[in-house]
């Protein structure tokens, strides 16, 4: 009941798979690959299990708010709380990948599945899964560098609205609704929205991050600290293995982050890159 636990979400391949092997190796505690796709999954587990590491296994959509509640019951059960949240899971649509594909799925709708994965998808594991954490836990979202874009490419005053000091989750989620309506009504540009989903997703990751440590230090939890980082662009399945870097090399800055030591006074609600803060994405 006491041992320590690492969740990553979306962790059947690519960086995810990379970050449960990190994690295998330097966690003091279980280490949980999970997956949307069981199959998938234990495949992912076998693999690692060649290597002599021994993560555990268990499914997770996190499109799926009952997978989510399943998880948390599940982790409640049988650990009492959580240490590490890694929230990885991500898509990137046809349209915006490095050699675009021709897409049949309707422009909105591919705004609308983008912003549903990496945003509200990602929030609600956050809502289901933080009141679980115990102190000193941490949490990594894996953003992008790409956030960037979206924020060069945003109108002044959608930068107002989203950077406001105080602005809240609930503030931050109607913008991100108010984007996927436009897109439908492609009046997504003259309100000052950008075209790409995956990038506006990421902007609005990194936000909910700095918001969520507000938060959590409100509760007075001791030392939950959480921060979101750009992995690099590594070679996976959703970038065409286009990328320079390895998985494993992907997983560096995220596994940083899941294992700051207790009591560190930075980074907390930061973004980084390369293990150091960035704050180029909103400047
Ligand atoms: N690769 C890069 O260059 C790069 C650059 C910047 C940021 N990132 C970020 O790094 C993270 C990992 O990306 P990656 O490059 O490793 O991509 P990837 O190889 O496509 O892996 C994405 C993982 O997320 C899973 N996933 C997608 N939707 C899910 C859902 N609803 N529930 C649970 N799992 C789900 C996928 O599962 P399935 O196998 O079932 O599809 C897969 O395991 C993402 O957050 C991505 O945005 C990547």
């Amino acid at each position: 009941m006491s041992s320590k636990v690492a969740v990553v979400t979306g962790s059947n391949k690519g960086v995810g798979f990379a970050i449960v092997r990190a994690l295998c190796k330097q966690f003091p505690g279980d280490v949980y690959l999970t997956s949307r796709d069981d199959s998938r999954g234990q495949a992912a587990v076998q693999a690692l299990e060649k290597e002599g590491l021994h993560p555990k296994y268990h499914q997770l959509d996190i499109n799926d708010h009952s997978s989510i509640v399943t998880l948390r019951d599940f982790l409640q059960t049988t650990y009492g709380g959580l240490d590490v949240l890694v929230n990885n899971a991500a898509i990137a649509c046809k349209r915006e990948l490095p050699e675009p594909e021709p897409d049949d799925t309707p422009f909105g709708e591919q705004i609308e599945m983008t912003c549903k994965t990496n945003y509200f998808a990602t929030l609600d594991v956050c809502d289901v899964l933080f009141p679980l954490l115990r102190p000193h836990a941490r949490v990594c979202n894996v953003s992008s560098g790409a956030c960037k874009m979206a924020f060069d490419k945003i109108s002044q005053a959608l930068k107002d609205k989203l950077f406001q000091p105080d602005i809240e989750i609930s503030e931050l989620s109607d913008t991100v609704k108010a984007f996927v309506k436009a897109a439908k009504n492609n009046t997504h540009l003259e309100e000052g929205f950008t075209d790409r989903g995956y990038d506006f997703s990421k902007l609005c990751l990194n936000i909910m991050t700095e918001i969520h440590q507000k938060e959590m230090d409100k509760t007075g939890k001791i030392d939950v600290i959480i921060n979101s980082c750009s992995p690099g662009y590594v070679a996976t399945d959703m970038v065409r293995n286009k990328g320079d870097l390895t998985i494993d090399e992907g997983a560096v800055t995220p596994t940083y982050i899941a294992l700051l030591p207790p009591n560190v006074k930075e980074p907390r609600g930061k973004f980084l890159r390369n293990k150091k803060v960035a704050n180029e994405w909103k400047q």
